[in-house]
C-alpha cells in the first residue's frame, strides 16, 4: 500500500516549523510535503534538524498560482491538508491590504479548488484542515470569552481576509461535501518566531538596549500559547476531530501587553546579568496601532472537553523556553533581521 501523504502549508514559517517537525517525527510512515514561498517570514534554517528525514520533502511555490498548486495536487493526489501559510502580520496589513487579500483569500480558494479537483469522487476519504485565528471573532472589551459559536467580526484587513478564507472553507463543505475543519488560536509565542511581533521583537531590542516600542498605553490584552502547545492541538485535531466542527485553541493566559514587556525585560535582565530594572528603562510608549483590537480572550473548553487537549507548559516554563531559545540562536536572529527586516523596521518605527 502506498504511503499517505499530508500537504503542509506555510511549513516554513513560525508555527508551520512546529506542526512540520512534530508531524515528520511522530508520523515516520507518512509522507509529509511542507510547501512554502519562503517569504520573508519563511525561514528553512528553522527546519534544519528535520532535512534530511526521508518523509519530509520541501515545496517551494506560491500558493496564488493557480496553475502550479492544481499541477501539484495534480501529482501528489495528496490524502489531507492542513493549511498554515498566510501572511500573518497585522500592521503589515495595516499598510498593504492587497497582500492579505492575495494569499490569505486567493491562495485559500486556490488550495480548496485544486483539493476539490482530485478528491471529486472519495470526497468522504480527504481531509481540508485551515489555521485560523481567534482575530476574526473581533474584539472584546473586560469581560467574556470568544466560543466557537460567536459571531464574526474582524476588524483589520489581516482578520477580515482571515475571517474571508474561514467562509469559503466552511462554503465549500456545504457545497461540494468536501470534509473540513478549522480551528481559531490565540496568540503563539516560543522559538522561531519572526521579530516584527511583539515578543520576539521585544527579546531583540532588549539584547541591543533598543527602544522598546509599547502601541498607545500598552493597556491592550492577549492569550499567550506557547507554539509546541498549537502544533499538538493542530496534530489532534487533523486525527480526532469531527467533521465540520471549529475548534478554539487557547491558554486561558491574559497578559496586558505592557506587563508581558515588562516581565520580558525582567527575565532578560536575570538572563543577561544586567542590574534588575535596567532593561525596563527602554520602554517607550509609541502612536497607537490603528484600529488596534482591545481584547482577545479564548474559551477553549471545547477542544479539552472533546479532545482532551491541554497545553504541556505553563507561561513562566514556555517563557523561559523562549527566552533561553532565542539567546542560543543569535545566527538564526541575526540572519532574519538583516536585509529587509531593517528596511521594515525602519519605516514601521522610526520614520513613522
Ligand atoms: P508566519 O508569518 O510566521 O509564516 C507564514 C508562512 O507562510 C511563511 O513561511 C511564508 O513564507 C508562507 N507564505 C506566505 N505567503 C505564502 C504564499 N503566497 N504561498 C506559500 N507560502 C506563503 O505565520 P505564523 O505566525 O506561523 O502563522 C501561521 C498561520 O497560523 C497563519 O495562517 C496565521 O493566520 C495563523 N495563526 C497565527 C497565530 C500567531 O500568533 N502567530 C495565531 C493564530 C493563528
Ligand atoms: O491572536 C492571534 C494573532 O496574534 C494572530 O492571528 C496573528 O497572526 C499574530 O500576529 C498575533 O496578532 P497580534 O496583532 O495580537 O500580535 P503582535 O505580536 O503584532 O502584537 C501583540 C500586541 O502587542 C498587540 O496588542 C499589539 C502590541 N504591539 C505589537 C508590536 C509589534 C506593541 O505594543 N508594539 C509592537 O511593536
Amino acid at each position: 500500500m502506498s504511503k499517505k501523504k499530508i500537504l503542509i502549508t506555510g511549513g516554513a514559517g513560525f508555527i508551520g516549523s512546529h506542526v512540520v517537525r512534530l508531524f515528520v517525527n511522530k508520523y515516520p510512515e507518512t509522507e509529509i510535503f511542507n510547501l512554502d514561498a519562503l517569504t520573508y517570514a519563511g525561514n528553512l534554517t528553522s527546519l534544519e534538524d528535520i532535512a534530511d528525514k526521508p518523509n519530509y520533502h520541501f515545496v517551494k511555490g506560491d500558493i496564488v498560482d493557480s496553475a502550479f498548486i492544481n499541477a501539484l495536487f495534480e501529482e501528489h493526489k495528496f490524502d489531507g491538508v492542513i493549511h498554515l501559510a498566510a501572511e500573518s502580520h497585522v500592521d503589515r496589513s495595516i499598510t498593504d491590504p492587497m497582500a492579505f487579500v492575495q494569499t490569505n483569500v486567493i491562495g485559500t480558494v486556490n488550495l480548496l479548488n485544486a483539493a476539490k479537483a482530485v478528491w471529486k469522487d472519495e470526497m468522504d476519504k480527504h481531509l481540508f484542515y485551515h489555521v485560523s485565528t481567534d482575530e476574526v471573532y473581533g474584539s472584546l472589551d473586560d469581560g467574556g470569552f470568544f466560543l466557537e459559536t460567536t459571531s464574526y467580526d474582524p476588524q483589520s484587513p489581516y482578520s477580515a481576509s482571515k475571517a474571508s478564507s474561514d467562509h469559503f472553507v466552511r462554503a465549500y463543505r456545504n457545497t461540494y461535501g468536501m470534509r473540513t475543519v478549522i480551528s481559531n488560536c490565540s496568540n503563539n509565542y516560543g522559538p522561531n518566531q519572526f521579530p516584527e511581533k511583539l515578543i520576539p521583537l521585544c527579546l531583540n531590542n532588549i539584547k541591543h538596549k533598543k527602544p522598546l516600542p509599547v502601541y498607545g498605553k500598552g493597556e491592550n490584552v492577549r492569550d499567550w500559547l506557547y507554539v509546541v502547545d498549537h502544533a499538538r492541538a493542530i496534530d489532534q485535531i487533523y486525527h480526532e476531530g469531527r467533521d465540520g466542527e471549529t475548534y478554539n485553541i487557547g491558554g486561558f493566559n491574559e497578559w496586558k501587553n505592557i506587563d508581558i514587556v515588562r516581565l520580558l525585560c525582567k527575565v532578560m535582565d536575570r538572563k543577561l546579568g544586567r542590574a534588575e530594572g535596567e532593561s525596563e528603562k527602554l520602554i517607550t510608549f509609541v502612536t497607537d496601532r490603528a484600529g488596534h483590537d482591545l481584547r482577545y480572550a479564548i474559551d477553549a473548553s471545547k477542544i479539552n472537553q472533546e479532545l482532551g487537549w491541554e497545553p504541556s507548559v505553563t507561561f513562566e516554563q514556555g517563557l523561559e523556553k523562549t527566552v533561553d531559545w532565542y539567546l542560543e540562536n543569535e545566527a538564526w536572529l541575526e540572519n532574519v533581521t538583516s536585509g529587509e527586516y531593517t528596511k521594515y523596521y525602519e519605516k514601521q518605527y522610526v520614520t513613522a
